[in-house]
C-alpha cells in the first residue's frame, strides 16, 4: 500500500510539471483527488485496514495529498502568471508612435494675391466695397457709357439671363452703385467675380478682378499714374519698369492701359511679350463725363479716376503659371506650390 501511495505521488508530479494549460490542470486535480479520483479512493478504503496498517497509511496518504495538492496550486499559480503575461504582451500600445497629422489647408493663391492687392491700396486710404454679380444692363453697360448699339459691348461676350439681367462682365458697374450712393469724395477698391462666355488657357468663364475709383475735385490723370505706378512697383517689386500707353475705354476720358517689363526677359524681347518686352496688365483712365451724368455727379465739379485688373492674370504673371485653368482644378500639387 505504500509503495502504491508513493508511485501514485510521483505519478501525478510528473503529471503536473508536464500540463501546459488551466484547463488540462482541473482535469488532473480530478483524476487524483475529485470524489471519483485514484487518491480518494485510497482514503476512503482505509477502513477496511488494519488496526496497525491504518494510522501509518493514513498518515502517508495525507501527506501525499498535500503534495500532490501544493503541485497542483504551484502548477496553476505558474500558468495563471504565464497566461496573463501572454496578454499583456499581446495587448500593448506603444504609445511612442506618433499621432496621425490632420493636414493643415491654406489660403488659395488667388486670395492670398487679391489680399496683397487690398492690402496695398487700404495703407493708400481706399475702402472696400462690393457689389451683385447677378447685374442689369443700366449697371453693367449703360451708365459706364456703353448703350445698347455701343460696339465694345460685343468684347464682353456676357451671359444674359431670361429676365434681362447679366452675369457681370466686370467689376465696373460696381463703380457706378458706389457714385450712385453720393457720398463724395470717394475712394475705393471692388474686388469680385466676374463672368465671360469665353474659355482657353488664359480665358475662364469666372474669372476676378479689382475695380479702383477715385472720384474728387482736382483729382488728375497725375494722381492716376502715381497711385498705379506705386501699387505695381509693391506689387513687382520696386526694380520693375512701368509705362502709360494710350488707349480707349467707353467709361474713361481719356484712357491708359499699364504695362509692365517682362518677367521672363526683363525687356529685352520674348515669347511672353511677343518680342515687346512689355506685358499688359490693367486698365486705367480719368472718369467720363457721360458717366458722372449718368449718376448726377456735375462734371465741372468732380473729376476722378477708375482702374481695372484681373487677379488671375496678376497671379499668372507673377508666378508663372501657363494655365488659367489650374487655379480652379483643386488639384493640391499645385495649390501646395504657393
Ligand atoms: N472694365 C474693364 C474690363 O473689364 C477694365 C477697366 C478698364 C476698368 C479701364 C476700369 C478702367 O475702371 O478705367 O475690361
Amino acid at each position: 500500500m505504500q509503495a502504491k501511495l508513493q508511485e501514485l505521488q510521483a505519478g501525478a508530479l510528473a503529471a503536473t510539471a508536464k500540463i501546459d494549460n488551466i484547463k488540462s490542470l482541473e482535469d488532473l486535480r480530478l483524476k487524483y483527488l475529485g470524489k471519483k479520483g485514484e487518491l480518494t479512493a485510497i482514503l476512503n478504503g482505509l477502513g477496511a485496514l488494519s488496526k496497525e496498517e491504518r494510522p501509518l497509511i493514513g498518515k502517508l496518504s495525507n501527506e501525499v495529498k498535500a503534495a500532490i495538492t501544493a503541485a497542483l496550486d504551484q502548477r496553476l499559480t505558474a500558468l495563471e502568471n504565464q497566461e496573463i503575461q501572454q496578454k499583456l504582451a499581446s495587448e500593448t500600445i506603444d504609445i511612442t508612435l506618433p499621432g496621425r497629422r490632420i493636414p493643415a489647408g491654406r489660403p488659395h493663391i488667388l486670395t492670398t494675391t487679391r489680399a496683397e492687392i487690398v492690402e496695398i491700396f487700404s495703407e493708400l486710404g481706399y475702402t472696400v466695397a462690393d457689389g451683385p454679380e447677378l447685374e442689369d444692363d443700366f449697371h453693367n453697360f449703360e451708365a459706364l457709357n456703353m448703350p445698347k448699339d455701343h460696339p465694345a459691348r460685343d468684347m464682353h461676350d456676357t451671359f444674359y439671363i431670361d429676365d434681362g439681367r447679366v452675369l457681370r462682365t466686370h467689376t465696373s458697374p460696381v463703380q457706378i452703385r458706389l457714385m450712385e450712393k453720393g457720398i463724395l469724395p470717394l475712394k475705393a477698391i471692388m474686388p469680385g467675380r466676374v463672368y465671360r462666355c469665353d474659355a482657353d488657357v488664359t480665358h475662364s468663364p469666372v474669372f476676378h478682378q479689382v475695380e479702383g475709383l477715385v472720384v474728387g475735385e482736382n483729382i488728375t490723370f497725375g494722381d492716376l499714374k502715381g497711385t498705379l505706378e506705386l501699387f505695381l512697383k509693391r506689387m513687382f517689386g520696386a526694380q520693375r519698369k512701368v509705362r502709360f500707353r494710350n488707349s480707349f475705354f467707353p467709361f474713361t476720358e481719356p484712357s491708359a492701359e499699364v504695362d509692365v517689363e517682362c518677367f521672363v526677359c526683363g525687356g529685352k524681347g520674348c515669347a511672353l511679350c511677343k518680342n515687346t518686352g512689355w506685358i499688359e496688365i490693367l486698365g486705367s483712365g480719368s472718369v467720363d463725363p457721360n458717366v458722372f451724368r449718368a449718376v448726377n455727379i456735375d462734371p465741372e465739379k468732380y473729376t476722378g479716376f477708375a482702374f481695372g485688373l484681373g487677379i488671375e492674370r496678376i497671379a499668372m504673371l507673377k508666378y508663372g503659371i501657363k494655365d488659367i485653368r489650374l487655379f480652379y482644378a483643386s488639384d493640391l500639387r499645385f495649390l501646395k506650390q504657393f
